[in-house]
């Protein structure tokens, strides 16, 4: 047999058929390392294994699924469509700051506070640290409530079986090692081989156990990528942090369904669950001010109404500045030469801000046609009618594009009370009574109707 080598990334685990100096994956320096492969001519050995069982899928489609086991945390039961399963391995992910390790604490006192034995592994934070948060979002902490201050992962998962806690909570996985390995806390190693340990542990004894994983900006960072084929589920804590907003969803969900969502506002108490998220986001919308717009989102299952805000004004010296929050800057760059070439509407030369209200993320291109008449709107100074929604993709020829889900969206938007919706040609029609939804098949003739063009 003869044997080929593969270079791997220690930080992002990017693989390579040659050394370099640079991964040209994440950028890192000096972080390619040769690594071992046995390759040889498989086609010409004789196989020697004995055949397995195969099973007909109409079988496996009455078998019982995983049992959701509710924790009473309601908003956390709903994006997993239940609660926890039994020996499962979860990743709860988000930035450093956005609440990862609030959320787990009202989680473990929930639980806790029904008498569950619950283990907190504390890294990230001191276990007195931990204390005070959990005092803040409680008057008493449960004795059932409990912590372990080690980071080595076999020592965890040993304890795990020994004392059997309900669930464990690790904060976070970047801070576990083996001592075995080689390397630091929160190399690429060292994180996958931790989370293996503890997912081992967790089917062997059949109690879940929660990870939390930090994830920067850029998403560069070892762990929630590499993590994400070894859990059962991610779940993802998102939210611009100069709002108090936070969005809480299911990215992979081995024992359910990803499409359900949960918006947060981080308050003195914790998080606490929005109910009726799209009158809250309207909240603060300002009335009869030019440059916004209203729209409607769809996220997971739910429709979310919207504000798109524009702000257009004459630019100093040098390249215009294009600013965009919660949506992509590309796809503004897009809309503002779509604007000026298909629909007249020229603000190439003005500095343009355009953002999502509430820090929510509108990167679906069914706001574009919000995004393009708050922008019409802030250039000619013209406030849009307040009681008026639009939805639409907006294509490179200006054509109006339909999206998805049309009736959803015209649902939520009568039911928060707005009379007329513009939408792409042929979504008009489950309108319900009371909403006026007028369609239009390019960007010129939905200005128009919205009195911008
Ligand atoms: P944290 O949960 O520590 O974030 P992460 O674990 O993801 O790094 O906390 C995030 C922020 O929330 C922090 O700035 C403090 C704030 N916070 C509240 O506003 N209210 C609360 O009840 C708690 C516990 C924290
Ligand atoms: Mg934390």
């Amino acid at each position: 047999m003869s044997k080929t080598y593969l270079y791997t990334c220690s930080k992002c685990d990017a693989q390579f058929p040659k050394w370099a100096g640079r991964c040209t994956a994440c950028g890192g320096w000096g972080t390619i390392a040769k690594e071992e492969e046995t390759a040889g001519d498989f086609s010409a050995a004789k196989n020697t294994r004995p055949a397995a069982a195969i099973k007909s899928f109409a079988q496996s489609a009455n078998e019982k699924g995983a049992e959701l086991k509710p924790t009473g945390l309601a908003f956390f039961d709903f994006v997993l469509g239940g609660g926890l399963v039994d020996g499962s391995i979860t990743l709860a992910a988000g930035e450093p700051g956005i609440g990862k390790s609030t959320l787990l604490a009202q989680l473990a006192l929930q639980l806790a506070s029904q008498g569950e034995k619950i283990l907190y592994v504390t890294g990230e934070e001191s276990p007195a640290q931990i204390s005070r948060r959990l005092s803040r979002l409680t008057g008493q902490i449960p004795q059932s409530l409990h912590f372990l201050d080690y980071l080595e992962a076999a020592t965890i998962a040993a304890t795990l079986e020994k004392e059997r806690p309900y669930l464990t909570i690790v904060d976070s996985i970047q801070c576990l090692r083996l001592d075995e390995l080689p390397g630091e806390a929160g190399s690429v190693n060292q994180v996958k081989a931790s989370a293996a340990t503890l997912a081992g542990s967790a089917k062997r004894s059949g109690l879940p156990v929660i990870l939390v994983g930090q994830v920067t900006k850029d998403g560069d960072v070892a762990g929630p990528r590499v993590l994400e084929h070894l859990v059962d589920t991610v779940l993802f804590l998102e939210g611009d942090q100069t709002h108090r907003y936070r969005l809480l969803r299911a990215l992979k969900h081995r024992f359910g369904t990803t499409d359900e969502i949960a918006l947060l506002i981080m308050t003195g108490n914790g998080l606490e669950p929005v109910e009726d998220v799209s009158s809250e986001l309207l909240r603060d919308r300002t009335g009869g001010v030019s440059g916004s717009s209203v729209t409607c989102l769809i996220e997971g299952r739910r429709s979310i109404l919207l504000e798109i805000q524009a702000l257009v004004s004459p630019a100093g010296y040098g390249t215009p500045v294009r600013r965009a929050t919660g949506i992509d800057n590309a796809r503004l760059g897009m809309l503002l030469a779509v604007l000026a070439r298909r629909a007249g509407v020229n603000a190439l030369d003005k500095d343009v801000y355009v953002n999502a209200a509430g820090g929510i993320d509108a990167r679906d291109p069914s706001v574009d046609l919000a995004i393009c008449a708050s922008i019409a709107g802030a250039l000619n100074n013209t406030p849009l009618d307040p009681q008026t929604a639009v939805f639409g993709e907006v294509g490179l020829g200006g054509e109006l594009r339909p999206v998805s889900l049309p009736e959803l969206r015209l649902k939520e938007i009568a039911r928060l009370g707005f009379n007329t919706a513009v939408v792409p040609k042929g979504q008009s029609k489950a309108s319900p009574t009371g909403l006026r939804a007028m369609e239009a098949s390019n960007l010129q003739e939905a200005l128009k109707i919205l009195k911008l063009g």
